[in-house]
C-alpha cells in the first residue's frame, strides 16, 4: 500500500546527496496535507504553540502550523529545499511568523520547542530519542509520520489513508523517594518509571514503612501526575494531583473518608533518584 511503499522508498536506499553534495539520512518525500492536518490535530497545535519540524522538506508543516497561529521553525540539510520553503512560505502569507534553517537536524537546539514534528525514519527518531527526554520541557509533544520510538511506546497513534500517526508527550522525570508530610506524620513515595509510565509505587504512612497504601490509580502526564491510594479497608481515599518542577511536586490532594472530604495543598520533595 502506498504508505509501505513510502517506508520502502525510505529505508531501501542508503546515501542521498543535496545539491550541495551534504550527506541525507533520508531522502525528500512530501507529507500529504491530510496527513499534516491530522499531525497538528493531534498535537492541538495551535496559539502560543512553537512547533520545529525536523527535516522540513519543502515546509508544508511548519506553514500549516503557522496558519493555525503557531510560530514554526523548520531545519533540513537541503539548501535547495530551504530556499524552497521560504518562498512557499511567503507565498502562503506567513513568512513573520516561521523560519527555516540549513542544519543537520542532530545539531538542532529544540528546546524551546512545545510540538516537534518529524517524517524521518525509526533510525533516526530512536537516535534522538534519549535527546528529547533529557532537553525537552515535560508536556512537548512529539508527532511523527510513519515511524515509531521502537521500546517508547506513543500516547497516542492514528492512521490516516493508511499513513500512521505517532504522538508522544514528554513525561516529566518523578523517579526516586518523595517526602512530605501528612498531619505532621512523614509519607514517603518510591516510584520507578519507564518513559510515562510509572511501573511500581509505594505510598508509606511513615519510615518503618509499615502502613503501605494501596495504589488505585499512578499516572503521568507531561508535568503533570496523579495518584490514587486508598487505606487497608477502603474506608480512606486520597486523590493527589500536582505538577512536578524537577525535584519538587506541588499540588492538591483530595481526602475522602467516612466523615466527609476535604482538599488540601500538597508539596512533595524529592529526596534521591534511581540510578540506572
Ligand atoms: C521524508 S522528508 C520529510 C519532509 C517534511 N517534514 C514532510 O513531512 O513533508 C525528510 C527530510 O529530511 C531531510 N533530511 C534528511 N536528513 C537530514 C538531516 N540529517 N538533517 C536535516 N534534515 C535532513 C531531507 O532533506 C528531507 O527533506
Amino acid at each position: 500500500m502506498k504508505s509501505d511503499f513510502i517506508i520502502l522508498l525510505i529505508a531501501g536506499i542508503c546515501l542521498y546527496q543535496t545539491s550541495a553534495a551534504q550527506q541525507l539520512d533520508v531522502p525528500f518525500v512530501a507529507t500529504p496535507p491530510e496527513v499534516v492536518e491530522e499531525m497538528l490535530n493531534l498535537a492541538g497545535v495551535g496559539p502560543g504553540d512553537y512547533v520545529i519540524d525536523l527535516g522540513s522538506g519543502d515546509g508544508r508543516i511548519v506553514i500549516a502550523a503557522a496558519k493555525r497561529g503557531a510560530v514554526g521553525h523548520g531545519v533540513d540539510l537541503d539548501p535547495e529545499l530551504v530556499e524552497e520553503s521560504i518562498k512557499n512560505a511567503r507565498e502562503a502569507g506567513v513568512d513573520d511568523r516561521v523560519s527555516f534553517r540549513v542544519e543537520n537536524v542532530y545539531e538542532t537546539d529544540y528546546t524551546m520547542a512545545t510540538v516537534i514534528t518529524m517524517y524521518l525514519l525509526t533510525s533516526i527518531n530512536v537516535n534522538l530519542k534519549p535527546h528529547f527526554l533529557k532537553k525537552l520541557k515535560p508536556g512537548t509533544r512529539i508527532v511523527s509520520h510513519i515511524f515509531d520510538m521502537r521500546n517508547w511506546q506513543p500516547d497516542r497513534r492514528e492512521q490516516v489513508n493508511y499513513h500512521n500517526i505517532y504522538y508522544w508527550i514528554i513525561p516529566a522525570n518523578v523517579e526516586g523517594e518523595w517526602h512530605w508530610k501528612s498531619d505532621q506524620q512523614p509519607v514517603i513515595m518510591s516510584i520507578a518509571q519507564t518513559f510515562q509510565k510509572i511501573t511500581d509505587i509505594s505510598i508509606h504512612n511513615n519510615a518503618l514503612q509499615d502502613d503501605e497504601w494501596n495504589i488505585r490509580e499512578a499516572t503521568i502526564n507531561g508535568d503533570r501526575i496523579t495518584i490514587i491510594a486508598e487505606n487497608d479497608n477502603g474506608t480512606t481515599r486520597h486523590i493527589y494531583n500536582g505538577s512536578v518542577d524537577k525535584d519538587i511536586i506541588s499540588g492538591t490532594v483530595q481526602i475522602h473518608e467516612e466523615t466527609g472530604s476535604q482538599l488540601k495543598t500538597w508539596e512533595a520533595r524529592r529526596k534521591s533518584t534511581i540510578q540506572h
